[in-house]
C-alpha cells in the first residue's frame, strides 16, 4: 500500500501526516509506504516549517529529513491512495486526474475519522502554536483510525 498526503505547501500539514503515519506503521510492523507533496511548488526543496518540526518532535516524531516537492500527475500512477487536507487541495489534485481510477484515489483525509462529513485539516501556517498542536491531534487520531481499519 502506497499512500500520498497532499496539502498546499508541503511544509506543514502533509509532512506531519507522513511522519505520524510512518511512525505508527513502524510501531505496528506494517510495510506501508508514505510520501507527501504540495499542490504549490513555492517551497520545493525546503525542510518542513520549523514550527511543525518542533511540534512533531514534542511527540517523538522527527520530520527534519523530509523535503518539500510539488504534486505531479505521475503521482496518480505511483500511489494507491491520495489523501488531501482541504477542498482546495482536493480540487487542485482532481484537476490533474487522468481517469476515474485516478479520481477514486483522492479523498479528504478527515473522512477517515469522520466519514462523509468532509471536514478539513486547517492550514496552520499563518496562525499560532495552537494551530500546529491541533493539526497534530487531528492527524494522530486519524492515523489511529486508519490503522484500526487496516487490521
Ligand atoms: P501547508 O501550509 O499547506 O500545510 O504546508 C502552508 C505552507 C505555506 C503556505 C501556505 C500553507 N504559503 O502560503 O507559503
Amino acid at each position: 500500500m502506497k499512500v500520498l498526503f497532499v496539502c498546499l505547501g508541503n511544509i506543514c500539514r502533509s509532512p506531519l501526516a507522513e511522519g505520524v503515519f510512518r511512525h505508527k506503521a513502524e510501531e505496528i510492523g506494517l510495510e506501508y509506504e508514505f510520501d507527501s507533496a504540495g499542490t504549490g511548488g513555492w517551497h520545493a526543496g525546503e525542510e518542513p516549517d520549523q514550527r511543525m518540526q518542533e511540534t512533531a518532535l514534542k511527540y517523538g516524531i522527527d520530520i527534519s529529513d523530509l523535503r518539500a516537492r510539488q504534486f505531479s500527475d505521475e503521482d496518480f500512477d505511483q500511489f494507491d491512495k491520495i489523501f488531501v487536507m482541504d477542498e482546495s487541495n482536493q480540487s487542485n489534485v482532481l484537476a490533474q486526474a487522468k481517469s476515474s481510477d485516478d479520481e477514486a484515489k483522492v479523498e479528504l483525509l478527515l473522512n477517515t475519522l469522520h466519514p462523509g462529513e468532509d471536514m478539513v485539516v486547517p492550514d496552520p501556517y499563518f496562525g499560532g502554536q495552537r494551530g500546529f498542536d491541533h493539526v497534530y491531534e487531528l492527524l494522530n487520531d486519524t492515523a489511529d483510525r486508519f490503522f484500526e481499519q487496516s487490521k
